[in-house]
């Protein structure tokens, strides 16, 4: 099994999506979400491009589907939940459907498919434990596809993508893993002190402590609080190994 890291899009890695295992992170905030829902209960998440894309499935599926997401960082106007994962309860997500756009994460989930990967799993710190166990099972080439902002490079996307390497490599068994994933594994290793901290320094961090979501980032920094595995199959993200009735 190799492991590489596309730290952002368009930059070439040691190898691409087609053909391989891709794992999308978006960790502040849309796979933290993401990954928020599916742990309160949530039957599916369908990514889509933008607001018009989610206002359309909801003419569609009715109110059974939420509408959630951001631009700005701040809610849709409209819509039922913004893109704080703290939001994403049993209470308000638990047994619905839920369409969600955001400005990168739900691009890079698009993107990765489209480019021929599969799987593509979306993860978080929160679940990166548990991520790199799947993968380690599965022992096929994986990418690692960092979301990033706006085209450019995301600190805190590497740190993330960096635990699930750095859990695989500590794993007994052979793992191939390329400069990419090294590097974000060496930026991991060095914030793992303090990972919230880490990632209120980073450019995102601090623009979303500016806008008031401080606990999100402290919430999107808990490493292994879920075992939730997410799943795309180009139209939905599900629990890994549900059937949606
Ligand atoms: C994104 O997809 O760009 C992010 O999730 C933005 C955010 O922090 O809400």
């Amino acid at each position: 099994m190799r492991i590489c890291v596309i730290p952002a899009p368009g930059i070439p890695a040691e190898f691409g999506f087609a053909g391989n295992t891709c794992v999308v992170i978006d960790v502040l905030r849309a796979t933290t979400s993401m990954i928020a829902a599916l742990d309160a209960g949530a039957k599916a998440i369908y990514p889509v491009p933008g607001p018009e894309d989610a206002w359309r499935l909801r003419l569609q599926l009715g109110d059974d589907l939420l509408l959630g997401g951001e631009r700005g960082g701040l809610k849709i106007n409209g819509f039922d939940l913004g893109n704080s994962p703290r939001e994403y309860t049993t209470e308000r997500v638990g047994g619905m459907l839920l369409a969600m756009t955001t400005t990168n994460g739900t691009a890079a989930m698009l993107l990765a498919h489209e480019s021929g990967a599969a799987p593509v799993y979306i993860a978080a710190l929160r679940n990166a434990p548990a991520m790199a166990r799947r993968l380690l099972r599965e022992d096929s080439d994986t990418v690692i596809y960092c979301a990033g902002t706006g085209g450019r490079l995301s600190l805190d996307d590497i740190i993330a993508g960096g635990a699930i390497v750095s859990a695989c490599q500590e794993a007994p068994v052979e793992v191939e893993i390329s400069d990419t994933a090294r590097l974000a594994m060496a930026a991991y290793r060095q914030s793992r002190k303090d990972i919230s901290r880490a990632l209120v320094e980073t450019e995102h961090g601090s623009k979303l402590v500016e806008l008031g979501f401080d606990l999100d980032i402290r919430f999107a920094a808990e490493i292994g609080a879920s075992q939730s595995i997410g799943q795309f199959d180009g139209v939905m993200v599900r629990p890994a190994g549900h059937v949606l009735r």
